[in-house]
């Protein structure tokens, strides 16, 4: 049997920075776990735009069809920021996420031991925090038409169309009860039911798919805005967050923001099951290309050896593996090894990007 095959789209700033501790530690798996994959890389956002002059080329939107996973670092940067819209970096992520019908967006919030005096919130709000964001990423505002800016008299208009179907929401309220139930089986539906048709209809078919196939597992409503406020003021009541897309965006960066570092924290974005049963699938760092330190060494590639970390477990059956990739990862946060971003004493000097690679590489050497 061949090789699983992985797609890395490194992209712009730090992404190629991070994606090369990643690349290590694929290698290291390859080695001393006897799991390799056949890993083809290619381009994308701004990286892809300077070649091809779009920034997803459809060569790489074949390949990406093809491979059983995707790994992503991050697009965008000041380069690119007059570009025509339709050719901006971030335009070639969604279009990677729309075209593999990436529904399921999990983000997990997840507040490290060794990083628990790190968040602006108290150390007791954040200790042992554990959090799942299942964000719906293929519908919604970001995607609904009608869209534009027209001319309405003499002056412009904006619009964006929030749109979601029955169909849309059902699959990815399916996809957090079922994450739900492997995790503390809560799931908290996020809306604005209050003022959006489309948030009443979220609310309804939340509710349908619950009392029809997951009455096991507890489920309960927020309108979005008393969610971010809950989020911050005591984030542990909660388990799985479902939410919509453009709600999904800013509550994830929130969250991801209460564990101290956007640096440490992963994502799957997966979809249907493909013939070999592996879900579609790409996985990225939530943060983005940080173009102020891209090149500088300093990016703490945690979050996207994380992300690889993900894949492991969901697209490779291989949880056992990914439990011992996060826990060199403690480990290393535990030596006190920490890169710029995790450090707010001053006289200590911060790990590189690829010291922090090594030291991840060091630990899994001692998991064996
Ligand atoms: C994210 C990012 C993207 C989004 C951008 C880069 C298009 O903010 O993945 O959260 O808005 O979805
Ligand atoms: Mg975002």
């Amino acid at each position: 049997m061949s090789n699983p095959s992985l797609l890395i789209l490194a992209g712009d700033g730090i992404g190629p920075e991070v994606m090369a501790e990643v690349r290590k530690i694929i290698d290291w798996f390859g080695t001393k776990r006897g799991i390799s994959f056949d890993v083809t890389e290619d381009l994308v956002g701004g990286a892809a735009y300077d070649v091809h002059g779009v920034p997803l080329s459809d060569a790489t939107m074949e390949k990406a069809q093809e491979v059983d996973a995707v790994l992503l670092g991050a697009v965008g940067g000041p380069k690119y920021d007059k570009l025509d819209f339709s050719v901006k970096p971030e335009r070639g992520l969604l279009r990677l996420r729309k075209e593999m019908d990436l529904y399921a967006n999990l983000r997990p919030a997840q507040c490290f031991d060794a990083l628990s005096d790190f968040s602006s919130l108290k150390q007791e709000v954040v200790s042992g925090l554990d959090i799942m964001i299942v964000r719906e990423l293929t519908s919604g505002v970001y995607f609904g038409e009608p869209r534009g800016i027209i001319k309405e008299g003499n002056e412009r208009v904006g619009i964006n169309t929030q749109r979601y179907t029955e169909s849309e929401i059902a699959r990815v309220a399916r996809s957090a009860f079922e994450l739900a139930r492997k995790r503390g089986n809560k799931v908290c539906s996020m809306e604005k039911a209050n003022v959006m048709e489309s948030g009443i209809l979220w609310r309804d078919v939340v509710q349908e798919i619950h009392d029809a196939e997951y009455p096991d597992v507890e489920l309960s409503h927020m309108y979005a805005d008393a969610g971010a406020m809950q989020l911050t003021r005591w984030p542990k009541q909660f388990d799985v967050i479902v939410t919509d897309n453009l709600f999904g965006d800013l509550l994830s960066d929130l969250a991801a923001m209460l564990t101290g570092s956007l640096g440490m924290l992963p994502s799957a974005s997966l979809g249907a099951p493909m013939a070999n049963g592996r879900p579609k699938a790409l996985y990225e760092p939530v943060h983005g290309s940080a173009p102020d330190i891209a090149g500088s060494g300093k990016a703490n590639p945690c979050a996207c050896i994380l992300s690889f970390a993900m894949a492991l477990r969901y697209s490779f059956d291989l949880g056992a593996e990914a439990d011992r990739l996060e826990a060199a990862v403690n480990a290393v946060l535990a030596k006190g090894i920490r890169t710029a971003d995790l450090l707010n004493t001053e006289g200590v000097t911060p790990a590189s990007t690829s010291e922090m690679g090594d030291a991840v590489i060091a630990a899994l050497e001692e998991s064996l």
